[in-house]
This record gives C-alpha cells, structure tokens and sequence, in this order.
C-alpha cells in the first residue's frame, strides 16, 4: 500500500503536523458499517468487494497542543481529505457522527472545497437538515449535540477544527445520552445521508426513511456572529488566543448556536 502525499507542507508552521497522522481508507468506512456503528454509506459502497481501497482522509490529532479555558479541555485537529470518489460515484467523506450535547466544535476549510452536512431538531422535535458549502477561509459551527458529515466537494482539501464539551448547560435534557466508551460512532442511529457527484455539483441522497425525515438540506453560509468573533484570525490562531476570548465564543456561541433537543434512538 502507497503511502499517501501529505498537502500540508503549504500551511502555516503551527499546523503543520509534526506526525503522519492516522490514515482513513474506503475499508475502515466499511469496516464501521458492517459491525453495526452508526454509519450509512450508499448501497454501491455497501456492496463493494473490489481491491480499490482509497484513501479517505487523514487525521492529525491535537495538531496543536490541547489546552484549558473556561474550565474544560479544548482540543485542535487537522484534517488532509483526498480528492477522487467512492464506487457508486459517493463523495470522499468524513466518518459523520453525533456531537455531544454540550460539545461546541467550529471548523475552518483551509484548502479545497467542502460541504458540511448537519442535522439536529428543534425543541418542538422538527427535524433540521442544513448544507454549508465551504471553501478556503470559510467557517462552519455543529449545533450542540448535532449530528455531522464532512462531503469533499474539491480535494484535496484540509479543513482545522477546534471542540470543547462545555457543561451541561447547553444540553437538552431529552438528549440521548453519549454512549461513553461505545464511542462517538455509536452515540445514536446514523442520519442516513449522504452526498455523490451530480451534473451540477453533488447531490444529497440516502435512505427512503432518511430522505423522508429530514427533506431537502437547506443551504446555509458562514455565520456572521462567528466571523465577527474570529475577526480576522485564522481560526487556528483565535484557538491560541487568551482565555478571555475564548470564554467570549463560549458566550456568544450559547446565544447563536441551535442546540438539538433530541437524537435518533438507536
Ligand atoms: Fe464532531
């Protein structure tokens, strides 16, 4: 198996991973699906028996050094998206996962192109499904405790994130519980969508139930409140900045940021 060509060499000195990262391939993706986590994939990715095992993306864990600020842990990843796509025509994609109730977790696409695909419901339990296309410089924020899939719409493409599980404040009290060490995968039932190559870009498909629950994503954009905030930062240096301002994007994130009210039992 090649090794894979990092495109990291072109980022800024504080992101650049001091290792190589762990390598997600088309295997593990399916690896996850067939042992019952909660991950959806198309029927063609499902189905596939081939030798073609592409590379997904890579994670550079704690890219920069893990800190504390308003009384929790804050945490930096970086991560390197492939450009290419599954059988089936799939984008090259993130795992997707449930967030933690109280877990505030901003993104910043530093090179390539991406969509964010987030879902989560309001308090009345109407389902929301969103669709934040991303390019270089561009912001994305989870809502607490919403679920969230990466789709590559241009690769490569590198995309830093920070996150921190803030007290339980933010959380809704008839949120499904995280499944401690049955991990972030297993949280709750998948949202089952996802994005493939279309005439005119990509399009969200999935499971009749999933199309039928959720609807048509509605396109969103960088929120303004988290540009203001960030200002004209790289998201990577606001993360590096002092506790007080960090507490300020707790703050203002508590006042913008959807919480979502209930997940999908398992
Ligand atoms: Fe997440």
């Amino acid at each position: 198996m090649t090794s894979a060509i990092s495109h990291t060499a072109s980022l800024p000195t504080p992101l650049r991973p001091a290792g190589p990262g762990i390598e997600y391939r088309l295997s593990d993706l399916l690896h996850r699906h067939r042992a019952g986590d909660a991950v959806f994939v198309t029927d063609e990715v499902a189905s596939y028996r081939g030798d073609h095992d592409p590379l997904l993306y890579t994670a550079h864990r704690d890219v920069l050094l893990p800190r504390t600020a308003c009384d929790t842990d804050w945490f930096a990843d970086l991560i390197e998206y492939r450009p290419g796509q599954l059988p089936g025509g799939e984008l090259i994609r993130s795992t997707g996962h449930w967030n933690t109730p109280g877990q505030l977790e901003i993104f910043q696409t530093l090179t390539g192109r991406v969509a964010m695909l987030a879902a989560w419901r309001t308090r009345s339990g109407e389902p929301v499904l969103t669709c934040q296309p991303c390019g270089a410089g561009e912001l994305a924020v989870i809502p607490f405790g919403g679920w969230h899939l990466t789709l590559v719409l241009d690769g490569p493409a590198t995309v830093f994130n920070f996150y921190t599980d803030l007290p339980a404040k933010t959380a809704a009290p008839d949120h499904a519980p995280a499944a401690g060490d049955r991990g972030k995968y297993r949280r709750a039932a998948p949202v089952e969508l996802t994005g493939v190559r279309a005439k005119d870009g990509f399009a969200i498909i999935g499971s009749a139930d999933s199309l039928a629950t959720w609807g048509v994503a509605q396109p969103v954009s960088e929120p303004t409140w988290l540009r203001d905030i960030v200002a004209g930062s790289s998201l990577a240096d606001f993360y590096r900045a002092d506790s007080a301002t960090l507490a300020a994007l707790v703050a203002t994130a508590r006042r913008h940021v959807p919480v979502c009210h209930r997940t999908e039992p398992r």
